[in-house]
């Protein structure tokens, strides 16, 4: 009841221009000042959903976009496949967010990684709001980013159910906030580009939600061979099977069930939702999609990211 009465759609405020909610932004300095042990990986994802770090590397997976998905991958990888020991608390705990402050009941980021052992989870910030020490102590980065479009329609749906996110409005609005970068955690635009300039400088693992779709088996190899790790043919594809949308959608430990009701209101939209490549289809309008698609060539002129909002 307490934790209930607490508990509201928080409002942004700025932090260095890129909307945060408040009780973001008013953390921001310890968040800033947060020191990672070299072996913390961070994975990071674009407009909102988390941040999360793991041992000396740095995982970052824009807000729904895959974000539970390769902590879950990851997790299953630094346990080689033992989906028992995965399930030893809820994807939150075991990869903490670093920006999230505690909203109760859901635990500040930085608490729960001082009883932590690295490696550590840790994301959504912007490249330019990842604290410094990160890039110091050389950490591992995941980056997942995920065709805008369909990131959208996910974060919309996502902000309608996640009761501590702004009021999302109507759809049609809310294309308007996404392409002006006025969504929790910024611009999607400026979020992509940021990981996607620094990627070979600071050897970020930059995926693809649409790749990890077409052949999770390719792509959680792939991150095994970013992380260092060598596991057997058999267990790979063991991760890549109890990492599909529909084992996850039936893991407690893994689909968000144990944030309650007046948080995370799943009547509204399941967390788990579709796991789909293209659903935009099913939301823009021709008219909407010919705008978007004119506003999105000129923001994105100055880079060649291969997204591709179908497979
Ligand atoms: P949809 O809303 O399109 O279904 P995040 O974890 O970053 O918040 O991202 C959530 C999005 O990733 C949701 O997308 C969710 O369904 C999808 N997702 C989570 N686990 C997945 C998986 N194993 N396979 C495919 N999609 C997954």
């Amino acid at each position: 009841e307490r934790a209930s009465s607490s508990l509201y759609r928080f409002p942004l405020l700025p932090v260095r221009g890129i909307p945060l909610m408040n009780h973001i932004a008013n953390s921001w300095d310890t968040i800033w000042a947060f020191r990672p042990d070299p072996s913390d990986i961070l994975i990071a994802t674009p407009q909102s959903r988390k941040v999360y770090l793991y041992k000396s590397e740095l995982i970052c997976v824009p807000g729904t976009l895959g974000t539970t998905w390769t902590q879950e991958i990851v997790d299953l990888l630094l346990h080689n496949g033992d989906a028992d020991a995965c399930k030893r608390a809820p994807t939150p705990e075991r990869s903490p967010f670093l920006e999230i402050v505690s909203p109760p009941p859901i635990l500040s980021g930085i608490d729960l990684m001082k009883n932590m052992d690295p490696p550590r989870i840790i994301t959504h910030l912007p490249f330019q709001l990842v604290p410094p020490a990160f890039w110091e102590n050389k950490c591992k980065t995941i980056y997942v980013a995920r065709n805008a479009k369909d990131n959208m329609v996910s974060y919309y749906h996502f902000d309608c159910m996640n009761k501590t996110q702004p009021e999302p409005g109507p759809w049609e609005g809310y294309i308007s906030k996404f392409m002006r970068g006025e969504l929790a955690w910024g611009s999607w635009y400026d979020h992509v580009k940021g990981y996607w300039k620094e990627r070979e400088k600071r050897n970020i693992l930059y995926l693809f939600y649409e790749d990890m779709k077409e052949n999770p088996r390719r792509e959680v190899e792939r991150i095994m061979n970013y992380l260092d790790l060598s596991l057997s043919d058999e267990v790979i594809s063991r991760i890549a099977e109890l990492t599909s949308f529909e084992i996850m959608k039936e893991n407690p430990m893994a689909n968000y069930s144990c944030i309650p009701t007046h948080v995370f209101d799943n009547s509204v939209s399941p967390f788990m939702r579709k796991g789909q490549v293209g659903d935009w289809r099913n939301h823009f309008t021709p008219e909407q999609s010919k705008m978007f698609a004119e506003d999105y060539d000129k923001k994105m002129k100055d880079v060649n990211i291969p997204f591709r909002t179908l497979i």
